[in-house]
């Protein structure tokens, strides 16, 4: 049986030389695939209160649709700056390959809401990062940061661990 890892391709030098780039769009594009990946990443949270899922632009938009949806709770993005249209909080990061700001609409999230994190990498940890503090900005609790792959040579993981979150990956 096909594991979740044997979905994802690497194409090497994207966006930059020396990237190997972990395309999930084969993983998505897979009937089989994505509903493994969505059931995947929701089995710990079974019984964990959660209010709203927070996806990350862009691949953790369509994660996080998917998981709202199986969970009967809202979506909310964490958008690139200039993208949302109401007035929003933003977060500057560091990214692997470069640097940005995220914003989260300032009245998305009610102070006391229980979120589950969803993006389809963790790298360095850097965009996982400014979406915690977007969301704890604004009073809620992230329950738990969930993504399909963790490169555990960036770090991501122990540094999300380091701000007390609970981290949980499919694979490698
Ligand atoms: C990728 C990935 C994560 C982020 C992880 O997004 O989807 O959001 O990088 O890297 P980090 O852990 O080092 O922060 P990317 O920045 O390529 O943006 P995109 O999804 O909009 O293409
Ligand atoms: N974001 C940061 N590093 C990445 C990688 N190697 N593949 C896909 N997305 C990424």
């Amino acid at each position: 049986m096909k594991t979740i890892r044997d979905y994802i391709r690497t194409i090497p030098d994207f966006p930059h030389e020396g990237i190997m780039f972990r395309d999930v769009t084969t993983l998505f594009s897979d009937a089989r695939g994505f509903r493994m990946a969505i059931d995947q990443l929701l089995h710990p949270y079974a019984g964990t209160p959660i209010d709203k899922v927070v996806g990350l632009e862009a691949r953790g938009f369509i994660l996080g649709g998917a998981i709202a949806h199986q969970l009967s709770v809202g979506f909310v993005p964490i958008r690139k700056k200039g993208k949302l249209p109401g007035k929003t909080i933003e977060q500057a990061y560091q990214l692997e390959y470069g640097e940005a700001v995220m914003e989260l609409h300032d009245d998305a999230l009610q102070p006391g809401d229980k979120v589950l994190l969803v993006d389809d990498l963790l790298a360095t940890g850097g965009t996982a990062e400014a979406g915690i503090r977007l969301v704890e900005r604004l009073g809620a609790q992230v329950m738990g940061c969930a993504f399909i792959i963790d490169l555990p040579a960036l770090g991501g993981a122990a540094r999300l661990e380091k701000l007390g979150m609970q981290v949980h990956s499919l694979c490698a």
